[in-house]
């Protein structure tokens, strides 16, 4: 089963949203990217991305039946939204929570997650990279449990 890669709200302005955050690559890049890095660890990735919260929990059902695990970039819902969480606890699968910028480090409000709890685990502030360390962790996961 593919690992299912979500993006939420925004996300598809990368690159030209501001880049001195999230970076001058595009959400294509993000995906190709992805996409590669998979092949290399032998998983398949199911890309999607919407900037509306319904879309995005109709998405995480797919992966109760469908996918292995689940990279998920909320975006602005990280920090509002119980019901994309409520979506995610459901989950029989791994879920890798990840952020291209340090949430951390910026305003007070991005600190806090609604996902947060209900990841396997959280990566903030890689950038690309994240995704791709996501991948690495499911990887690793999905081979001990086959
Ligand atoms: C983000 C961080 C969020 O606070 C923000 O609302 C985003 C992107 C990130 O990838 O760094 O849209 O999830």
């Amino acid at each position: 089963r593919p690992v299912l890669l979500v993006n939420g709200p925004n996300l598809d302005l990368l690159g030209r949203r501001e880049p001195d955050i999230y970076g001058h690559d595009t959400l294509a890049d993000l995906e190709d990217r992805a996409r590669r890095t998979a092949a290399d660890l032998g998983l398949e990735v199911d890309a999607r991305q919407s900037n509306h919260e319904g879309v995005l929990i109709d998405a995480v059902h797919d992966a109760m039946t469908d996918h292995a695990g689940v990279i998920i970039n909320p975006g602005g819902y990280t920090h509002t939204s119980v019901a994309l969480r409520d979506a995610l606890a459901a989950l029989p699968v791994p879920v890798v929570e990840v952020h291209l910028s340090n949430v951390h480090a910026r305003e007070a409000f991005r600190s806090h997650s609604y996902v947060s709890p209900v990841a396997t685990v959280v990566i903030a502030g890689a950038g690309l990279t994240g995704y791709d360390l996501a991948l690495r962790f499911l990887a690793e996961r999905i081979v001990r449990r086959a």
